[in-house]
């Protein structure tokens, strides 16, 4: 990790209104572009988890990619440390691919089958000429083997990736970015190819390299109920537009916008509880970001929307998000105890987001909220 003497002020990675598109697939000589990201701002703590959730095509690898500078963005910037990263070159930017760290969904294709799980490890620190001597880089690996619960370590370091298992071998791509100390982790569904009973535990060793080192990690999932267990705050992503985001806890008790209610009514709840729950199921085709409805882009799905009797503001302005004040609560901006107005968990290891506390982009969010 980069050694910082304070904790820098501002947050660790700002999104402002960025733009990801592509085009079309239907031909080499299709002009139409698609929007896979249409206007996303965020802000990420120092040692925060936000998770970015929404169903597949949402554009939430897109904002992976333009994160990690894999895809030129069309519009917007992003932001790491205060500065654009968008013309950063040479020295700095060799820098900025250690600070930034991306784990995807499939270790197996992350990972080189030819390399044993030690060499996986120092093939990092050798590709940016880190790790010191010989004996210092293997003392390195093998710590960090341990660290991601890869142990015995002298053992599981002789292995190649298809001596271990689907869990083992995502430690083994995490230790791999651990290992550079990166500030930013994007994890892009990191346990979406591993078995239910694996999962736990990549979501608690996410939990420890936060607590241990204070990495900050945006957790990438369709998944709600994922984020749920990792996450301090959630931005809900709907056809390349954040609908919803605020700390994680105040959206599952009190979402805001339509959609993240349908997202929260399918969350298994425990037998036990005595709350019942209705499920809402979404009607109509998952979209496609090459059509984006007019109005507000949920309106076709939107349950709401007919509850309402089809309203037709809803099919001709676009909502912008705006703060809104979860039940309970005081005005915007105000938590219960008054002391975190700037979206930041308490008692997380420097978390200081910036953003709104509770937003979301739905005409009647406050009305109805
Ligand atoms: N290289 C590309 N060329 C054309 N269209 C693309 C390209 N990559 C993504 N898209 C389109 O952009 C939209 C967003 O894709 P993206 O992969 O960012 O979504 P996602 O939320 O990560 O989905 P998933 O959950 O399935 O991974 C989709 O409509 C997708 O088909
Ligand atoms: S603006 Fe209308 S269509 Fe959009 S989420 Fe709100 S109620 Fe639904
Ligand atoms: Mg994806």
């Amino acid at each position: 990790m980069t050694a910082h003497a304070t904790a820098p002020a501002g947050p660790l990675l700002t999104l402002q209104d960025l733009v990801v598109s592509y085009r079309s697939r239907r031909g080499p000589r299709s002009r139409r572009q698609i929007r896979a990201v249409d206007g996303v701002s965020f802000s990420l703590g120092t040692g925060e988890i936000l998770a970015l959730v929404g169903e597949s095509g949402c554009g939430k690898t897109s904002i992976v990619r333009a994160i990690a500078r894999l895809e030129e963005p069309a519009g917007g910037q992003v932001l790491f440390r205060g500065a654009s990263i968008a013309h950063v070159r040479g020295p700095a930017l060799r820098q900025l691919r250690r600070d930034i760290q991306v784990v995807f969904q499939d270790p197996f294709e992350s990972l080189d089958p030819r390399l044993t799980a030690f060499d996986t490890v120092a093939e990092s620190l050798l590709v940016h000429r880190l790790g010191g001597s010989r004996a210092g880089r293997r003392d390195q690996v093998l710590a960090m083997l341990e660290q991601v619960g890869l142990h015995p370590a002298e053992a599981i370091a002789r292995r190649y990736p298809h001596q271990l298992s689907g869990g083992q071998r995502q430690r083994l791509v995490i230790a791999g970015a651990m290992v550079l100390g990166p500030d930013l982790v994007i994890a892009d569904e990191p346990v979406s190819m591993l078995d239910v009973s694996l999962r736990a535990g990549i979501l608690r060793l996410m939990l420890d390299l936060r607590d241990s080192r204070g990495v900050s990690i945006l957790f990438v999932t369709h998944d709600l109920s994922l984020a749920w267990v990792v996450a301090d705050r959630v931005a809900v992503v709907y056809l390349g537009r954040i609908v919803e985001i605020g700390p994680m806890d105040e959206v599952i008790r009190a979402p805001l916008h339509p959609y993240t209610r349908a997202l929260v009514s399918v969350i298994p709840v425990p037998e036990t509880t005595t709350a019942r729950r209705e499920r809402i199921l979404l009607r109509g085709e998952a979209p496609s970001a090459s059509r984006i409805p007019g109005g507000c882009r949920f309106h076709p799905r939107c349950p709401l929307y007919r509850q309402l009797g089809e309203p037709e503001r809803c099919r001709t302005e676009d909502p912008a998000l705006v703060a809104v004040p979860p039940a309970g609560r005081g005005p915007a901006g105000t938590s219960k105890a008054g002391t975190h107005t700037d979206g930041a968990s308490p008692g997380r290891i420097g978390a200081a987001a910036a953003g709104p506390e509770h937003a979301a982009a739905c005409h009647f969010a406050k009305e109805s909220s």
